[in-house]
């Protein structure tokens, strides 16, 4: 029997990467909702599947889902800059879309998995556990939230499983239009200090480098999803490494990776706020998704470079 994925934000970051393997995989057809707000159609130059543009919450999308066309929905699209201000844009697109998308799967019991976010803990203590801690410090991470209390209250009367993923610092192939937008480069660390390394420029970090972040690589983030496939319970599980790492890491395994060392600026913060360490608990991942990290950040970081090197930029595919 043919498996039908429905994608929303198919055209970005993780649900390209999410394409690419899904679409490899036999008997299985995979549809791509994306308008294209911060997606980049270069994504799926090399994936095999439907490319429609439309909003994820389009009226034709939701009869879909509601008809039983799909046998499991990954959501991804949302507004993704996190500087984006616009408090009832924000709900709107990230929240208010998603509660009609489970409404509608409601009605044909089509397994969701959707991403959540590592901003709806805000500045709290690491580690950062499910259910405790949780105080988004903007919209967007407040978006994040309301997805998971929404999420929540559809457990009991949704009969497929309802999975959140809180993604923490995903870094990996795939990301390069997130340089490319007007005046905010929003990329992960590692892609933007290849960037500057490649172009001979300094490598300026905040002062002194020592500020901790769950970096997870892209491969991980693709596995915890179609863990997500087969898991039998609804929940919200960290998407992470489980370890906080340094920005100084990233540059010491930048250069590791190039063949060489950096000699970095430290400069101010100049932002008020700033996650200062976020870590992964991941007890909930291990439980609902059945699932593991298996990249190290020297091991992801290697990977990567690798494929930048050989002038890779689309999604990878599972290997
Ligand atoms: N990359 C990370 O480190 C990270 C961390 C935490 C959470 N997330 C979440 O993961 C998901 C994917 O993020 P990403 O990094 O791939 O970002 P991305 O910006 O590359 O991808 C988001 C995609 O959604 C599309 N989109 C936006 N609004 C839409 C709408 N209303 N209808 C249809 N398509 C729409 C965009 O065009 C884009 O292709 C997002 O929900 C994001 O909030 C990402």
């Amino acid at each position: 029997m043919t498996e039908h994925i429905l994608i929303t934000g198919g055209a970005g970051f993780i649900g390209s990467n999410i394409a690419a393997t899904l679409s490899q995989r036999p008997n299985t057809e995979v549809v791509v909702v994306d308008d294209f707000s911060s997606g980049d159609w270069r994504n799926l130059i090399h994936v095999d599947c439907e490319v429609r543009a439309a909003d994820c919450d389009d009226a034709s999308v939701l009869q879909e889902i509601a008809d039983g066309r799909y046998t499991a929905i990954y959501h991804e699209a949302a507004i993704t800059d996190t500087t984006v201000m616009d408090q009832r844009l924000m709900v709107e697109v990230n929240t208010n879309a998603f509660a009609k998308i489970l409404e509608a799967s409601c009605k044909s019991d089509t397994r969701v998995i959707y991403a959540s976010s590592a901003g709806t803990y805000g500045n709290s203590a690491a580690p950062n556990s499910i259910g405790s801690g949780e105080e988004p410090e903007n919209i967007y991470g407040f978006s994040k939230l309301l997805m998971d209390r929404i999420a929540k209250r559809w457990y009991d009367k949704h009969k497929a499983p309802i999975i959140g993923l809180r993604y923490f610092n995903v870094y990996g192939c795939g990301e390069h239009h997130k340089n490319e937008r007007d005046g905010n480069k929003t990329a992960s660390m590692m892609l933007q200090m290849y960037d500057k390394a490649k172009a001979g420029e300094q490598l300026r970090l905040f002062k002194y480098g020592e500020q901790m972040r769950d970096f997870v690589y892209i491969r991980d983030v693709v596995g915890a999803n179609i863990a997500g496939l087969t898991a039998t319970q609804s929940g919200v599980c960290n998407v992470g490494s489980g370890k906080a790492r340094t920005f100084n890491d990233i540059v010491e395994n930048l250069g590791v990776a190039l063949g060489t060392t950096f000699d970095v600026e430290y400069f101010d913060n100049p932002f008020s706020f700033y996650q200062m360490h976020t870590e992964a608990d991941l007890t909930e991942t291990k439980t609902i998704l059945n699932w593991q990290p298996e990249w190290s950040l020297e091991k992801g970081i290697a990977d990567y470079i690798k494929q930048l090197e050989h002038g890779h930029r689309g999604p990878q595919v599972a290997s």
